[in-house]
């Protein structure tokens, strides 16, 4: 999900499915996995030999919070719910121009952009929160998995580097391409793995989040359409150099999962036939394809069809939310099968609380039928915050309030019992799957 979606909501109209349109020679992946390290054996993860199943948390606020009781009382949580991945950013740039603010508000940030290059913060108010969390997340036995960049604006993703590293009229896609940036992207992503290389507590490493042609600020260009494997090239050789770096720790994508099909799925609209954005290409993911690159271990997908497609409410139309998600979730798993790994439905969310209560049953148990499913909802809400009282503004939109963790509309919290109880009861299942 984009971070701050209300923030960015009313800045950027969602994007409409009808009218938008080489590698390093990497190290081969170890075979002999230090103990504690995830690993994958066909469709399944395991640890230390045994199966692990899993029901996940998505939380990208951890690391901002600034009160370690906060921090210990959601991993808390979590781990009283039964989660045992949580998935959080491990990126967060801002411009020279937001340093005094951040340094006023103790916000966090790990970049800051000082007109000519990033310079690493890994103080106090920088990477060591990182490290805290992930320390945090060890003490109650939750992996990690960890973004290196976003596809999105949000918290200095990677339109910054496009803006500040080549100035204004770019396409979104030139962060696949420009070497500067793969460089200056790079230097960072072996801050990280270099970090936490030898941490068992690391599930996996994440190229982006939702990496497409497009993104939030900026358009995709001609160079990166259907066909044209920009996003391929460069899920190859980050992953590639992400290995060279890292022998031991599984790495994915991000992405959303989108299709590049010969054939793509169409859906009525308003009466008439459209081609479905999610299935032919346009995004620029080619998911069956870029499952099978060497050193993408497992693959992920995200399933929002509620603000993907504004067109399902209207008359004419032949699908609902919950069915598109059924039909999302089979074709990944599908994808899985002939790939022969294992995937993970990372993000999935609805807004409001009766969608939720209605949908999220179906979704999860057909997700659980297959035997094969990880989920990760999106996203955990957490009451009872504390710090400044339980009233703090984060950033952007996101805010803390009344002690209730950021709410973007699909945050699910532990008061919404029935919700709640669809994630714990799932918990169980997975657990008792699990060696
Ligand atoms: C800033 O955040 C740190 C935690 O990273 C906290 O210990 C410190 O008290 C905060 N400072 C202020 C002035 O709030
Ligand atoms: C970043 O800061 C520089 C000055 O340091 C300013 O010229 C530029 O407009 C800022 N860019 C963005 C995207 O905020
Ligand atoms: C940015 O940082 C680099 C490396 O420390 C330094 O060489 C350069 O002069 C800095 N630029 C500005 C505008 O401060
Ligand atoms: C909607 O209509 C299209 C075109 O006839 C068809 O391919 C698709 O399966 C239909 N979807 C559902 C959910 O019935
Ligand atoms: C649906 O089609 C009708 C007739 O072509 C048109 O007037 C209307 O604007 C369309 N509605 C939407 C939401 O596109
Ligand atoms: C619930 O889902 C319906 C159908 O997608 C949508 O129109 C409605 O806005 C959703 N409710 C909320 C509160 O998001
Ligand atoms: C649960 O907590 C959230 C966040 O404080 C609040 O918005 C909501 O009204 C509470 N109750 C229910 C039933 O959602």
């Amino acid at each position: 999900m984009r971070p701050a979606l209300l923030f960015l909501a009313c800045l950027l109209p969602l994007w409409s499915p009808v009218s938008l349109a080489g590698a390093a020679t990497a190290t081969e992946k170890n075979s002999n996995f230090p103990k504690g390290f995830v690993t994958t054996n066909g469709r399944d993860f395991q640890l230390d030999g045994k199966p692990f199943a899993f029901v996940g948390a998505n939380s990208y606020w951890l690391p901002l919070l600034t009160s370690q009781a906060d921090i210990d009382a959601t991993l808390n949580s979590m781990k009283q719910t039964g989660v045992k991945v949580l998935r959080t950013w491990g990126w967060n740039a801002i411009n020279g121009t937001e340093l005094e603010g951040a340094l006023q508000t103790n916000l966090t940030y790990y970049q800051v952009w000082n007109g000519t290059q990033y310079i690493l913060n890994d103080g106090p108010q920088g990477l060591q929160r990182l490290d805290n969390v992930i320390a945090t997340a060890e003490k109650y036995d939750i992996k990690v998995i960890v973004a290196f960049t976003n596809n999105w604006f949000g918290y200095g993703g990677s339109d910054l580097y496009i803006q500040w590293m080549l100035g204004a009229g770019q396409s979104h896609d030139v962060f696949f391409t420009n070497r500067d940036i793969i460089s200056s992207y790079q230097a960072y992503v072996k801050t990280i793995v270099s970090r936490y290389k030898d941490s068992p507590t690391i599930f996996a490493w994440e190229l982006m989040n939702e990496a497409r042609c497009l993104s939030d600020t900026l358009p995709a260009g001609p160079s990166c359409v259907p066909g044209s494997n920009t996003l391929r090239t460069w899920y190859r050789e980050q992953s590639d150099y992400v290995r060279s770096l890292d022998p031991n720790h599984l790495i994915t994508t991000g992405g959303e999962g989108h299709f590049y099909w010969k054939n793509p799925r169409k859906y009525w609209f308003n009466h008439s036939l459209v081609s479905d954005y999610n299935y032919n290409g346009e995004a620029g993911e080619d998911f069956d394809h870029d499952l099978l690159l060497p050193n993408i271990d497992f693959g992920t997908y995200h399933l929002y069809p509620q603000s993907w497609y504004s067109e399902l409410d209207f008359p004419g139309s032949n699908w609902t939310v919950e069915n598109w998600g059924i039909q999302w979730i089979d074709d990944h798993i599908n994808a899985a099968d002939k790939a022969g790994k294992p995937v993970i439905l990372e993000e999935f969310g609805v807004g409001g609380l009766r969608n939720k209560t209605d949908i999220y049953p179906k979704w999860v148990q057909h997700a659980l039928d297959t035997k094969h499913a990880r989920i990760m909802p999106w996203q955990w809400g957490q009451l009872g915050l504390t710090e400044d009282g339980g009233n703090r503004l984060i950033k952007y939109a996101d805010a803390i309030i009344d002690g209730a963790s950021p709410n973007d509309g699909n945050t699910f919290y532990a008061n919404q019992t029935q919700v709640w109880d669809v994630f714990t009861r799932a918990a169980k299942i997975q657990d008792a799957r699990s060696g």
